[in-house]
């Protein structure tokens, strides 16, 4: 591969796949680089795990070429597939067996047969996603969230430059997936690359440099959380003014020039965020006594629905 291609730990280019006669990923180009965490966002059906199955050469692309750690994956499978640690969405365990047993079974099974150190490693493991103490317990007795957080552990058996997780909190709890999305970061810092399909908006938001949103196979834009956001514009003042002190709109214009209401909200532009929140009140401090105050900044969702025009839960 030519010239600075080598550098990327997972590369797309312009790849197809059809699916039951219906293009289901269309013409999509990625890279990915270490030390990075991607997300890769869409409603259901956008084609995110078509996507990692490419990646993993579960699928053969029609056009285009896949390539993982420079090998290509179909060609290449195994060699390729020890690059990565797959969370798959649906994530098959023993429940008859423990997280230990589960996680020795899988290593026996995956991991080259002279690897000396399996026992350690699985010991690190289980204590990384916080299951040492119910570790010989059989999984049919852990709830959804240690069952996912094994299923992670589990990805991380073979040591993965590259992490494929499809939803990582899908069916989690706000606790566990708080320590979820804190396991992530401490890979990313370990210099892995890490993919994760979510159609969760805040969970791209809290963990992704560079989110990549698809829609119908398609990809409709690419860029950092904060980057996308600012594209769409700036944050807004919303101030409720209290009934009890009338004021005159004549002085509002004269304070703070433009605005606009909405449901008995004064909406301000505020292109600089909190800065301007605090000069508009000292602003208004003598013209009108407020009863609620608001800062609102574009969101992920906000995100979404420019580029796709519809909502994610539609
Ligand atoms: N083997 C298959 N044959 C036919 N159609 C398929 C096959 N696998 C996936 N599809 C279709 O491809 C589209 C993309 O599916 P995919 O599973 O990649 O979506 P997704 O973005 O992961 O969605 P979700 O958020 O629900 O997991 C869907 O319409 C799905 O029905
Ligand atoms: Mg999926």
């Amino acid at each position: 591969m030519a010239g600075n291609e080598s550098k990327y730990t997972v590369l797309l280019q312009n790849v197809d796949k059809t699916l039951g006669k219906v293009k289901r990923i269309d013409h999509i180009s990625l890279e990915t680089e270490p030390g990075k965490i991607y997300g890769l966002l869409g409603p259901n059906g956008a084609g995110k795990t078509t996507l990692f199955h490419l990646i993993t050469g579960l699928y053969r692309p029609d056009s285009g070429t896949v390539r993982v750690a420079q090998l290509d994956p179909v060609k290449d499978y195994k060699a390729a597939r020890r690059q990565i640690g797959l969370l798959p969405q649906s994530t098959a365990l023993y429940p008859e067996l423990s997280a230990r047993e589960n996680l020795r079974f899988h290593a026996a099974l995956y991991l080259p047969k002279k690897q000396k150190d399996v026992e350690r490693r699985i010991e690190k493991i289980l204590s990384l996603v916080d299951l040492s103490e119910r570790a010989d317990e059989p999984v049919k007795t852990y709830s959804g969230g240690m069952c996912r957080r094994l299923g992670i552990g589990r990805a991380l058996l073979n040591d993965p430059q590259i992490l494929l997780l499809d939803e990582p909190t899908l069916g989690v709890d706000v606790q566990s997936t708080h320590r979820i999305y804190e396991y992530i970061r401490r890979l990313k810092d370990g210099h892995k690359t890490i993919l994760v399909a979510t159609n969760v908006m805040a969970e791209a938001d809290a963990l992704c440099d560079e989110v990549i949103i698809l829609d119908h196979g398609k990809k409709v834009c690419q860029g950092s959380p904060a980057k996308l956001k600012a594209e769409l514009g700036t944050g807004t003042i919303h101030l409720v003014p209290k009934g009890s002190r009338p004021f005159e709109e004549a002085q509002l214009w004269n304070r703070i020039g433009d605005f606009t209401w909405d449901h008995g909200a004064i909406v301000i532009p505020a292109p600089r965020g909190e800065q301007d929140l605090a000069a508009v009140l000292g602003r208004l401090r003598d013209v009108m006594d407020l009863e609620s105050v608001s800062l609102c900044k574009p969101s992920l969702d906000d995100v979404f629905l420019h580029y796709t025009g519809k909502n994610l839960r539609e």
